[in-house]
């Protein structure tokens, strides 16, 4: 089945990004200044409701290693109008559309949730699935890191994690945590951690996923973002990974746990484990199996 054009591609977003590869300082190429504080002083830019806690700069915005993010999530959504899921329903009117919209996507608007999107990570870290991380002990290598926010989460709760990315979208004021620059192939150094990959494709076109899955030889993928079926992208494989990776991680690997995630209004992002299938079939009363361990063992 051929790939249907993406009609929920996070678009104003990746050409934001897009710009910011073509300018060092890409991020005021469109007069926004996402991370310093805005001409005129007062609360700005990502700020957010009078009761959130200053998020200009970097460190404002680490938060000594707290979960500002999910916080300004949570306060979010409760300010959101009720109508701000239908901001692509056809039975609403298309002023009212394009109002929610404009809510959601706008990077002039100060909270939108696209610009809050930028400043931390595509998907919202949600305590559950950070506790879970911490739990399993297992050290994570992160493939296509971003700014490095989930990364920085997850180090500042003791465990160990290494990052790459090509590093030509965030620069490196915005990067939470140190993040290698380097492509898929650094993967092959990696086998003894598991993968965390987190919203690694921008469209069906690319091959980043793929790629890692090629290289990466060890035996557990953490995914986060959209999975086949969970979406309300007209991509049936959702907006964060490429069919062909999906296809090739269920051949290969295991899905032995699933937490939905905190969802901005047009994702379905979920945390799921997948672990390495034996390569070797066995027939067992007339039916093929691989052998997986499905238990998932946190540490003591
Ligand atoms: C959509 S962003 C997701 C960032 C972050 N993981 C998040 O969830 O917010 C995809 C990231 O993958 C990186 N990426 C894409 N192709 C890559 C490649 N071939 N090698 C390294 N990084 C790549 C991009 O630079 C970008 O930071």
């Amino acid at each position: 089945m051929a790939a249907k054009p993406n009609a929920y591609t996070p678009e104003p977003l990746l050409c934001f990004l897009i710009c910011c590869c073509q300018t060092r300082t890409g991020f005021e190429w469109c007069g926004l200044s996402l991370w310093g504080p805005q001409p005129g002083g007062g609360r700005s830019m990502a700020a957010l409701a009078s009761s959130d806690p200053p998020c200009d700069t970097l460190e404002q915005r680490k938060h000594k290693g707290q979960n500002l993010y999910y916080q300004i999530y949570v306060r979010k959504m409760q300010e959101l109008p009720p109508d701000v899921h239908r901001f692509c329903d056809p039975e609403l009117s298309a002023p009212r559309r394009k109002e929610l919209l404009h809510l959601l996507r706008s990077l002039e608007e100060g909270s939108s949730c696209q610009r809050l999107q930028i400043l931390f990570s595509f998907s919202v870290p949600s305590p559950m699935v950070l506790e879970l991380l911490c739990a399993l002990r297992e050290p994570l290598v992160s493939a296509g890191a971003g700014t490095g926010y989930w990364e920085f989460l997850l180090q500042s709760r003791g465990l160990d994690v290494v990052a790459f990315d090509q590093n030509n979208i965030f620069p490196p004021e915005m990067r939470y945590t140190e993040i290698m620059t380097a492509g898929p192939e650094i993967l092959e150094l990696f086998p003894d951690r598991a993968l965390l990959l987190a919203w690694p494709d921008a469209d069906e076109s690319s091959k980043f996923s793929r790629d890692c899955l090629t290289y990466y030889r060890g035996k557990m993928i953490f995914h986060v973002g959209e999975l086949l079926g969970e979406t309300v992208s007209s991509n049936p494989w959702g907006q964060s990974s490429t069919r062909d990776f999906q296809l090739c991680l269920a051949e290969e690997f295991c899905c032995v746990k699933r937490l939905q995630l905190p969802n901005w209004p047009g994702q379905v992002d979920s945390f799921t484990v997948w672990k390495r299938k034996s390569p070797q079939l066995v027939l067992c009363d007339g039916a093929h199996f691989q052998y997986v361990d499905t238990r998932l063992e946190e540490a003591p």
